[in-house]
């Protein structure tokens, strides 16, 4: 039986992941190690936990000294690593806690893999799961993210993932570990922890509270359904080619505040609610500091070479999103700590 462990698991994109790879594949054992710090929420997963090839493993990936023990305990032959610090407002306020868990947790574990597999590479795999944020902005001028494209991070959270990206390439490189990486955009969904734009703003907009765009809202996402997303990364983890970057991305730009009415649209419909009667709690707030103006990436290389397209349009991806956080208030509660807030109201409502 093939062994994958999947890091960070419990969260947003991980928690689809550990579900599709559970349900399709059977035959593998899928190992999900989490730290289960504030976005990690078991509560994703309740429907695989029983399942008799999955098992959980609460651990730090910083800690390199269990990830040896992981790699002994269940002989693991391939790792899907998400494990990461995720939000770029956090970054601003801690940045070590990302150059920790995104750098250094990121190089404990390549580290246990070399160790581990010891030159044996045969059969085994580390695929490293990134984000098209390492590339930096672009202007409105229609230009794209390619999987070339020179990295310019802005934030610290860009920042990190991009020495992730450097210290995994630089693994393939020095030691030959068998290495893949995926850069993706924008992702939304289910079980996404309500601080990142979309279920926050579909949670604030049904209790009427405001809603705080950022400087301008003249800033553009490309915005992926987390199930294509998922889909991606299965293709790539299969048929792949080791050693090879491969951009994920909609080609689905939306600039936010045209998102916001959107949502906001949506929301108030299946609130029944009048169509855009929650307009009014839109409030412009001090923009983000360092606001990326634009992503966009290209993910032609992948569509070609594997014959991967997203499945969803993306007014069906935001329909279902806001439904299922409509009907998932007990799970949004859950997740929405004190702590949260207070961090909150300290960024941008001084
Ligand atoms: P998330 O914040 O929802 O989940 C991160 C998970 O990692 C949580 O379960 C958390 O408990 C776990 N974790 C954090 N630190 C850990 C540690 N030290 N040891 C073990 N587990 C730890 O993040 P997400 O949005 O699901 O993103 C997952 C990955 O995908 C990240 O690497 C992120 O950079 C990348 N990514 C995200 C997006 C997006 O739009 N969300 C887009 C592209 C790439
Ligand atoms: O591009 C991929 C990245 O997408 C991932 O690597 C990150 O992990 C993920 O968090 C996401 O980063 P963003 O910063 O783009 O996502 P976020 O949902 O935080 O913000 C989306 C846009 O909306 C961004 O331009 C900032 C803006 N925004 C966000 C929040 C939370 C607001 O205007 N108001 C808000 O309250």
């Amino acid at each position: 039986m093939k062994t994958i462990l999947i890091t960070g698991g419990a969260g947003f994109i991980g928690s689809h992941l550990v579900r599709l790879m559970v349900n399709k594949y059977p035959g593998y054992r899928v190992v999900n190690l989490d730290k289960l710090t504030y976005a990690g929420n078991l509560a994703n997963l309740k429907d695989v936990e029983d399942k008799p090839n999955y098992r959980f493993v609460k651990g730090d990936i910083c800690d390199f000294e269990q990830m040896r023990q992981v790699f002994a305990d269940y002989g693991v032959d391939a790792v899907i690593h998400l494990a990461a610090e995720s939000h770029v407002d956090r970054s601003i306020k801690d940045p070590f806690a990302f150059a920790r868990t995104n750098v250094m947790g990121t190089l404990a574990l390549l580290q246990a893999a070399r160790l581990a597999w010891d030159g044996r590479f045969e059969g085994k795999l580390f695929y490293h799961v990134s984000t098209d944020e390492v590339y930096g902005a672009l202007e409105n001028d229609g230009s794209f993210f390619v999987e070339t494209t020179r990295y310019n991070p802005h934030s610290p959270y860009s920042a990190s993932k991009a020495s992730s990206d450097h210290f995994v390439r630089a693994y393939h490189d020095t030691y030959g570990l068998p290495v893949k990486i995926s850069n993706c955009s924008n992702n939304y969904g289910p079980y996404q922890f309500p601080e990142k734009l979309i279920p926050l703003f579909i949670n604030n907009i049904r209790h009427n509270k405001s809603l705080p765009v950022y400087g301008t809202g003249e800033n553009v996402r490309d915005w992926l359904y987390v199930e294509d997303h998922v889909r991606a990364i299965d293709l790539i983890f299969h048929q792949g080619k080791v050693g090879d970057t491969y951009n994920i991305g909609g080609f689905n730009e939306w600039r936010n505040i045209d998102l916001v009415r959107l949502l906001v649209g949506v929301t108030d419909r299946l609130l029944g609610r009048a169509e855009g009667a929650s307009s009014c709690l839109i409030t412009f707030v001090r923009d983000r500091a360092g606001h990326d103006l634009r992503y966009a990436i290209d993910s032609s290389k992948l569509h070609r070479e594997l014959g991967w397209s997203p499945s969803l349009q993306f007014e069906e991806g935001i329909e279902k999103t806001v439904r299922w956080y409509l009907d998932h208030q007990d799970w949004l509660d859950n997740v929405t700590s004190g702590d949260y807030l207070k961090y909150y109201e300290e960024m941008y409502h001084k």
